[in-house]
Order: C-alpha cells, then sequence, then structure tokens
C-alpha cells in the first residue's frame, strides 16, 4: 500500500506525516509532497523513527513522483482561516490548490481512493468530483470528505461534560463540515451499549460547542490559524482506517462522500459508510432523528447544496 500526503509541509501535513509514519500498518509507502523546498527534509526527520513504515519526500510543482502507484491521497495543501473568517472565505484561494492537484492524481494515480482534508471541505469534495469526472476516473466510491474531527470532538466533548471514559463514547456527526451544517446526533450518542441522556439545556450547548468547534481553535490561536494537530489526528485516524479497510478489513467510519441518487440527502453528505478493498462498500443509514436534529438538518440542506453547486460550477465553468 502507498499512502502520499499533497500538503505535507504544512500546518497539518507535517503532524499528518508523522502520525502517519507511527500508525500506518507495517510496510506501507508513504510519499509526502510539498512545494515548499523542505519537504524531503520533513521526510528525512521523520525516517528516523523507527517504524517499517517507508517515508520519501518531493517538493516543487511536480508531484507526478510522489503520487504514482499511491493507493490513498491525502489532500491537506491551501490555507487556513483566520479570526473572522468562515471556512467558505477560503474558497477563492483553496479551490484552484486542489483541483490542479487533483488533476494531477486522476493523471498519475487514477485508481486512487481521495480524502481531502482542505477547507471549504463541502465544496472541495465536488471541485474533485468534477476534476475527476473530467478527467474520465471519478469514482465515487473513492472520494471522501474528511470529518473525523467533528466526529472525536463530539466524543470528547460529550465524555467531558458527562464525566465518561472518553475511549467508550460514540456519538454520530452527519451533514457537511462548516458550523451551520456539522449536524451532531447527540439522540443517538451512547456510552458503551446504554443511551446518554442530556437535559435540553445540555444539548444546545454541545450542539453549539461541536458546530462551532473549529472556530474556538481559530479564536484561540488568534489569527495564527485553525486546528492543525487535532486535524492532522484526525486525518491520520481515518487513512490508517481506508488503509485497512483497502487491505481487506471491514471497517465503518464518517465520511463527507456521494451517496445514492434520490436518497434525499444533497449529493455530498457526511454519513455512516462501510469501507472495504474498494473504498467505500456501502452507505449505512443515519438513524432516526430527533425533531431538534431534523430541525437543524432542515436548515442546514439549502446550505449544503449552495456549497456543492458552487464547486461543481467552479470546475464546469472554468
Ligand atoms: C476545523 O474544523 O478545525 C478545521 O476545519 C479548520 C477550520 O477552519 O475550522
Amino acid at each position: 500500500m502507498k499512502v502520499t500526503v499533497l500538503g505535507a509541509a504544512g500546518g497539518i501535513g507535517q503532524s499528518l506525516a508523522l502520525l502517519l509514519k507511527v500508525e500506518l500498518p507495517a510496510f506501507t509507502d508513504l510519499a509526502l509532497y510539498d512545494i515548499a523546498p523542505v519537504t524531503p527534509g520533513v521526510a528525512v526527520d521523520i525516517s528516523h523513527i523507527p517504524t517499517s513504515v517507508k517515508v520519501k519526500g518531493y517538493c516543487g510543482e511536480d508531484p507526478s513522483e510522489a503520487l504514482a502507484g499511491a493507493d490513498l491521497v491525502m489532500i491537506s495543501a491551501g490555507i487556513a482561516r483566520k479570526p473572522g473568517m468562515t471556512r467558505a472565505d477560503l474558497f477563492n484561494i483553496n479551490a484552484g490548490i486542489v483541483r490542479d492537484l487533483v488533476a494531477k492524481a486522476a493523471k498519475y494515480a487514477p485508481n486512487a481512493c481521495i480524502g481531502i482534508i482542505t477547507n471549504p471541505v463541502n465544496t472541495l469534495v465536488a471541485v474533485a468530483a468534477e476534476e475527476l469526472k473530467k478527467a474520465g476516473v471519478y469514482d465515487k466510491r473513492k472520494l471522501f470528505g474528511v470529518t473525523t474531527l467533528d466526529v472525536i470532538r463530539a466524543k470528547t466533548f460529550v465524555a467531558e461534560l458527562k464525566g465518561l471514559d472518553v475511549s467508550k463514547v460514540k456519538v454520530p456527526v452527519i451533514g457537511g463540515h462548516s458550523g451551520p451544517t456539522i449536524l451532531p446526533l447527540l439522540s443517538q450518542a451512547y456510552f458503551e451499549n446504554k443511551k446518554i441522556e442530556f437535559s435540553q439545556a445540555e444539548i444546545d450547548s454541545l450542539t453549539h460547542r461541536i458546530k462551532n468547534a473549529g472556530t474556538e481553535v481559530v479564536e484561540a490561536k488568534a489569527g495564527a490559524g485553525s486546528a492543525t494537530m487535532s486535524m492532522a489526528e484526525s486525518g491520520a485516524r481515518f487513512a490508517t482506517a481506508v488503509i485497512k479497510a483497502l487491505a481487506g478489513e471491514d471497517i465503518v467510519r464518517y465520511a463527507y462522500v456521494e451517496g445514492d441518487e434520490n436518497d434525499g440527502y444533497p449529493r455530498f453528505f457526511a454519513r455512516p459508510v462501510r469501507f472495504g478493498r474498494n473504498g467505500i462498500e456501502a452507505f449505512l443509514p443515519v438513524g432516526t432523528l430527533s425533531d431538534y436534529e431534523q430541525k437543524l438538518l432542515d436548515e442546514s440542506l439549502p446550505i449544503l447544496h449552495e456549497d456543492i453547486a458552487l464547486g461543481e460550477q467552479f470546475v464546469r465553468e472554468g
């Protein structure tokens, strides 16, 4: 197996590379690419860590060697937001970066799975899908927006509030990856096999915190960027799970993916999916929503539709 990180010298990319060196299954190849000249040095640096993951770094304008033969391409390249910005404000710069990298992936790793970390995820996954279609290699089972950070934040905040062992807490998070579209399903939160009960005040404050957790980091970093380490950790969790699934394990994770036509959701929607040897094997049901969650979902759907249309239009109209 080979994993390629595009944007590997950035704030997320370096931590992601480090975590993948430590967490990927033995004998996976790890290719690090970034335009920045430091990238081969990042690879040499982490290559001294004693795991059997083999790492190589590439820099400059051409990612083709880094991409050749990749099974999974993780894209974290692009700029991060500053206080007062939404993720959507990054579109003008990041859309071109992701489109160009996906075009290269389509050429040099046409069968690879692609995980998009770069924001705005809601829109850039649509950009990637259109670019892959243009190249004639789009397979919806192999393109994912990484929303694992929303899931791990939800677990963490619920465990903190309720004083529970976080490793035994499960909270589904569906929708998209932006304040109005992230939708935690607290009505389906479990501690081991037991449903977790919340007061309405707890539901209000947790839902608000989970939806706005990215902004909590942006504000705390006070102009120095957005989440890098927690984003890298969630990207590494996701990538490791996908690689294990490609190698034959049956794995369920949440991701922002293109579902079945006429399933009632926007074209792309974060939901539970079963991964296997070919990427996504099945879309799993999101379960029954509470009235509170259904209302939030209904409010978010027009926003998601717009986010997706913007991405499609960007590629179709050049
Ligand atoms: C996050 O959720 O932390 C990331 O999407 C970065 C951001 O801009 O919030």
